[in-house]
Order: structure tokens, then C-alpha cells, then sequence
């Protein structure tokens, strides 16, 4: 019998989850939440056969240069913007994501983020902790609503399709844009109808950002896109921070040329601009989009199904991985 493979786990995960691999491969496990620096990802590359990383570890052709034995990265997350593709491919490497298994769980945090947003739910609470609530009122934090306006996606894949269906029993109407116009079946189970990205930005109440984050999509949302939507519009990032030029939302926020906006993603995680911070009209989390127990253990188990067929052992031996 042959070495048994070597696998790096880039931060702490469920471990009982994790324990499907010591059958087939040696682990090196990292016991606390790290922020691993290129040297060293790349001196953890160098000696394994596979890693499992999550969207902290950036994988480029930096970290790969002595990583001799490495035959497959799996990634934590269907995005994969930390991963140079290009990179992979060329030192031969697969690269794997965890699709479906968040879908429904990230759709149901976008319309969680759209309504806190749009109804001033954290700003309400803030108010209130603040010891500010003195006496009911009639004018207090009016917020905008959902039903009967315009939610424009912008990025209609899986979890676009999710929120557009939730949308609708909302009563909302819905506008989408994406790369390519989705099959009419599709479409008409969305109910939502194409137009292109200008149309988009004017005519949302509200907007909600879901496409993957790639060099053409980075800062997409910049200021002649905010200055196209409407005043009393909203925003909302579940995707990824670098599509949204970040200065020129916080000086459309500050303006008023934006009413509100909800962002689950920054451009420099954990890092979030005090431009954004000092902004009341803003709903911030921590990129816990996909965050449920249940979604989140999903996604190790694909991961780790991932990681064994591409190194060949475990159930999936031989089937080719996402
Ligand atoms: C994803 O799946 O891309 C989420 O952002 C978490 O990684």
C-alpha cells in the first residue's frame, strides 16, 4: 500500500464532520481561526496532497510554487474569487466549491437583509438600546416597504432565483439582470422579467447584489451606477464587497442620493471602511450569509466529498467532483 495522502485544513471545522477524511488521509488541522499570510499557505501547500480552504486563504500562483504533491483545492463556498484559477490550472491542480447546499439558506439572509434595510430594523434597535425611545410615536423610523414595489437582482444564478421566488410572495415585482437572460420556464417560475443593467439601477426600489465578484465585476456598483437609481432606493450586498465601489456608496448614503443600504460583504474583510460605520442608514453584518448550522455543516461535507474524490479515496472515488 502506498503513503497515505496528506490534507491541510485551513481553519477549525466541525470536527466530526472532518473526521470522514483520518480514514483515507493524514490531517493537519489548525485549531484556531488563523489568518494565514501567503509563506505561510504556500509552507502548508508544500507538504500535502490536498487542502481544504475557506475564502480567508487566497490560492494563487504565489502559494503554489513548491506545492509538488498538491492535487486538489477545496474550496468552502460557492464563490471562489479567493482561488486563481489560472494558476490552478497550470500547476494541474482541481478546484472544487460547495454550490446548492447554501442556496436557499443565503436567499433567505438576502431577504432578512432587504427587510432590515428597508424597514430600519438594527437602526431601531440601536435607538432603543440607546435609551432614545421616550414615547410612541407616529413619525418614528419610517422605513419603505416591500410589498407592491420593484426588487431588482442583479446576478440571477441559484440564490437570484431563490430571492426572486421568495419576492413574490411578497407581492413585489421583479426585474433581473444577469450575464445571459434566463430560459422562459425559469423566468416565469421567478416571475421575473429581463432588462438590461441601466434599466436595473433606475427603475429597483430596491436592489440586491448576487453575482460572482471576477475583475469585470469589480466595482460594477460605482457612482454612475448609484447616481441612476432612486433616491428612495435600497441596496443590498450578500455577493462579495469588491463589486461596490465602497467610498462612492458611503458619499450617495451620506447624501441622500441613497436611502438605505445592507451589506453583508466588504472589499477588505474584516475590515470595514469608517465611512460606512458612521452611517446611520446602513445595516452591517459579517458575511454570514450562509451562516445556519445546518448550511454550514452542509457545505464541510460537500467540501469534504470534494476533497476525497479528487485525491480518489472515500465514496465518491472516481466521480468527478463540483
Ligand atoms: C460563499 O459561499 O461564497 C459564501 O460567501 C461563504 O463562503
Amino acid at each position: 500500500m502506498g503513503e497515505r495522502p496528506r490534507v491541510w485544513v485551513s481553519q477549525p471545522l466541525f470536527t466530526d464532520v472532518l473526521a470522514r477524511i483520518d480514514a483515507h488521509a493524514e490531517v493537519v488541522r489548525t485549531p484556531e481561526v488563523a489568518a494565514h499570510g501567503s509563506a505561510d499557505i504556500a509552507a502548508h501547500l508544500a507538504g500535502v496532497d490536498g487542502a481544504l480552504v475557506t475564502l480567508n486563504e487566497r490560492i494563487d500562483a504565489g502559494v503554489l510554487g513548491a506545492a509538488r504533491r498538491l492535487r486538489v483545492v477545496a474550496n468552502l463556498g460557492v464563490g471562489y474569487n479567493n482561488l486563481d484559477l489560472d494558476a490552478l490550472t497550470r500547476a494541474g491542480v482541481m478546484a472544487t466549491n460547495t454550490p446548492d447546499v447554501l442556496t436557499e439558506t443565503t436567499a433567505d439572509f438576502g431577504f432578512a437583509l432587504l427587510m432590515a434595510t428597508a424597514r430600519r430594523i438594527t437602526e431601531g434597535e440601536r435607538w432603543l438600546r440607546a435609551g432614545e425611545w421616550r414615547r410612541w410615536s407616529f413619525e418614528t423610523l419610517l422605513g419603505q416597504d416591500l410589498h407592491g414595489t420593484t426588487l431588482g437582482i442583479l446576478g440571477m444564478g441559484r440564490i437570484g432565483q431563490g430571492i426572486a421566488r421568495r419576492a413574490r410572495g411578497f407581492g413585489m415585482r421583479v426585474l433581473y439582470h444577469n450575464r445571459s437572460r434566463l430560459p422562459e420556464a425559469t423566468e416565469r417560475e421567478c416571475a421575473a422579467r429581463f432588462v438590461d443593467r441601466d434599466a436595473l439601477f433606475a427603475e429597483a426600489d430596491h436592489l440586491v447584489l448576487v453575482l460572482p465578484y471576477t475583475p469585470q465585476t469589480r466595482h460594477i456598483v460605482d457612482a454612475a451606477a448609484l447616481a441612476r437609481m432612486k433616491p428612495t432606493a435600497t441596496l443590498v450586498n450578500i455577493a462579495r464587497g469588491g463589486i461596490v465601489d465602497e467610498l462612492a456608496l458611503a458619499g450617495a448614503l451620506a447624501g441622500g442620493r441613497l436611502a438605505a443600504a445592507g451589506l453583508d460583504v466588504f472589499e477588505d474583510e474584516p475590515r470595514v471602511r469608517p465611512e460606512l460605520m458612521a452611517l446611520r442608514n446602513v445595516v452591517l453584518t459579517p458575511h454570514i450569509g450562509s451562516a445556519s448550522g445546518a448550511t454550514r455543516r452542509a457545505m464541510v461535507a460537500l467540501a469534504v466529498d470534494n476533497l476525497l474524490a479528487g485525491l480518489g479515496a472515500g465514496p465518491h472515488a472516481g466521480r468527478p467532483p463540483n
